[in-house]
């Protein structure tokens, strides 16, 4: 098993580790230092080593997962020489192979987008371009989906901040429901389950569209069909999707620009 150096422990960094060590990963793993709260802290707690620089972290794993946000990639790439055959894992949004590429000096580049729900060993992460070696040392993380083109990759960003959105959506409506008069665990119990019951029937009946998974429930005269057509009404998806437009917009130019460089 390979080892592992994390330069830059953050919060995306630190779901990772945990979703590693419980799924059985258990090569060494070592920390840059900077976060030295959380560093030590998760030192402690799966079984991670804090080292004195980045260049430490660097001389001593094999492969390198780089999780700063955007603004601090250049600095970490003049903090550290890598080897030719370091493999870099990059976590940052909206920084593209080619920019990875030359600030860190090396073609071995795989982009990763994935959410914190990782740490549960059930999340879905993206890889970019496909690599059997990354893909086996993530798959533990959950389910893994390996794309060929870069633009890809960025529409799979969009679809991550999506997960972060369906966060707000839940708590508006558990907020309602509370408010109507079923108390919080129980709301909370009702709206996972809605969307829970959603997810597990579309994988089980994946060879439907998520349209006529919808309208074999949302039939003329249902309940389901009334408020449907209140969304509709409203334009609530329309939203979503200009979201989505904007999202990936921005990350395009941002991906492109470090790229000009
Ligand atoms: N959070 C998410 O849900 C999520 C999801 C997908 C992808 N991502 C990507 O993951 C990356 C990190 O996000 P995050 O939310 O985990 O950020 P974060 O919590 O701020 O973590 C970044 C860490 O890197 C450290 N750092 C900065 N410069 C460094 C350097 N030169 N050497 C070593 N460490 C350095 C920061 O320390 P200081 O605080 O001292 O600067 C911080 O502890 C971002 O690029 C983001 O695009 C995040």
């Amino acid at each position: 098993m390979k080892s592992i150096g994390v330069l830059g422990v953050g919060d995306l960094t630190e779901k990772v580790l945990r979703g590693l060590r419980r799924g059985g990963f258990s090569a060494p793993i070592y920390l840059s230092p900077r976060n030295a709260l959380k560093a030590e802290a998760l030192a402690k707690e799966f079984q991670c080593e804090v080292l004195d620089s980045n260049q430490a972290v660097a001389d001593a794993a094999d492969i390198l997962f780089l999780g700063v946000r955007p603004e601090s990639l250049e600095s970490l790439a003049r903090s550290v020489n890598i080897r030719p055959e370091h493999q870099l894992v990059s976590f940052i949004a909206g920084a593209s192979h080619q920019e990875i590429r030359r600030l860190f000096g090396t073609a071995n580049t795989t982009r990763s987008m994935l959410s914190y729900a990782v740490e549960t060993n059930h999340g879905t992460v993206v890889l970019n371009p496909p690599n059997s070696d990354i893909e086996s040392l993530l798959s533990p993380l959950g389910i893994v989906v390996p794309l060929q083109r870069e633009e890809q990759f960025e529409l799979a960003t969009v679809a991550a901040c999506v997960n972060g959105w369906f966060y707000f959506l839940l708590h508006d409506l558990h907020a309602w429901i509370t408010e109507k008069g079923i108390d919080s665990d129980q709301s909370r119990q009702l709206i996972l389950g809605s969307l829970g019951d959603c997810v597990a029937y579309s994988r089980l009946h994946h060879d439907k569209t998520f349209s006529e998974l919808g309208n074999s429930i949302s039939t003329p005269g249902t309940y389901t069909a009334q408020g449907l057509e209140v969304l509709g009404h409203h334009q609530a998806n329309a939203a979503w999707k200009a979201a989505c437009e904007v999202v990936l917009e921005a990350l395009s130019a941002q991906s492109s620009e470090g790229a000009k460089k």
